[in-house]
């Protein structure tokens, strides 16, 4: 029976980078890819079948709602709202929360009763960090081949039982300019460090798996920020380059370089824009996030724990 259905999902931070898809038409990424969700931000989103839509659909959100509808064998509009309770577009993972939200609240809207496995798998063909933020805690996603018809992520490690925390530092709450599947096909194209890149990546995401599973902090922080930097090294070798960082991303970098020599372990990460995330232990988070607020720049830092897998309810049955 179909009804209205919320679903709530939170961005995940990518330790072992997931940059670059296979020549596909179903959106599978060429490397494995390892990440956390993160708790303190969230995007949430309400899905109705069966009334006249009340604005227009966005093209990727009708391709996942068009899947929906085959799967459920609806031929009715669909209505969608969306909200993130933090700056979307500018490299905060918005398509990972988006998507994996969208995915669950659709098809719980359409009285579809998925595993998480099949959920991840639909979001994933919108956005593959979407694929990760079904689960909570720490995720994986593998690598796609020419061959594949299903590819889910997979969770590693539960949300309880490690102390870690990831400092959000918001440098800008203006939208990247581009995209990341935009910025992924373009460094495929013209990158010459691109097949070092999907080549090293296996390695990377191999040592973050391990890390996570001996809750090593300095292990994990360590690869993070060996993928992150090689993913961005790739992306700048593009031509044109393409330089996601921007002076105050490397302000925060030095900041949080000094506070590792201080005595308090810490580690970047940024995604496609100039946002850093801070990997730490919990007990120093607060520490870090009040040292890195003084950076001039930063506009605001927020703290997130390894979050929940994403939810959903039904409001309302279909009359
Ligand atoms: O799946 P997308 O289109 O949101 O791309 C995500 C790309 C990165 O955020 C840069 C890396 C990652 O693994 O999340």
């Amino acid at each position: 029976m179909t009804g209205v259905a919320t679903a709530t999902a939170h961005p995940n931070i990518a330790l072992a980078k997931y940059w670059g898809k296979i020549e596909s038409p179903t959106n599978l990424p060429a490397v494995p890819s390892l990440s956390m969700t993160l708790d303190a931000l969230s995007t949430t989103t309400s899905v109705g079948f069966g009334r006249s839509a009340t604005e227009t659909e966005a093209k990727r959100v009708t391709a996942l709602l068009d899947r929906v509808r085959i799967e459920a064998g609806l031929r009715t509009r669909a209505w969608v709202e969306t909200a993130n309770d933090f700056p979307t577009g500018s490299g905060l993972a918005s398509s990972a929360s988006g998507f994996a939200a969208l995915a669950l609240a659709a098809i719980t809207a359409a009285g579809l009763e998925w595993d998480s496995a099949k959920v991840s798998d639909l979001a994933r063909q919108s956005s593959a960090s979407a694929a990760r933020s079904i689960f909570g805690g720490f995720a994986t996603l593998a690598a796609g081949n020419l061959d594949t018809t299903f590819l889910a992520a997979e969770p590693l490690a539960g949300t309880h039982d490690w102390a870690v925390a990831v400092s959000v530092v918001i440098t800008t709450f203006q939208p990247k300019e581009v995209g990341s599947t935009e910025g992924m096909t373009h460094t495929r194209a013209t990158s010459p460090y691109y097949a070092a890149w999907v080549e090293h990546a296996p390695v990377l995401f191999e040592r973050a798996r391990a890390a996570v599973l001996a809750r090593d902090l300095h292990a994990l922080g360590t690869v993070a920020e060996e993928s992150a930097f090689a993913m961005h090294a790739c992306a700048m070798a593009a031509a044109p380059a393409l330089v996601y960082l921007s002076p105050v991303t490397l302000a925060v970098i030095e900041t949080v370089r000094s506070l590792g020599r201080s005595g308090v372990p810490a580690y970047v990460t940024m995604d496609a824009g100039p946002q850093v995330k801070v990997l730490s232990r919990a007990a120093d988070a607060a520490h870090i996030a009040s040292v890195l607020r003084q950076v001039p720049g930063v506009e605001k830092v927020i703290v997130a724990r390894p979050g929940p897998a994403a939810s959903a309810k039904i409001i309302r049955q279909a009359p």
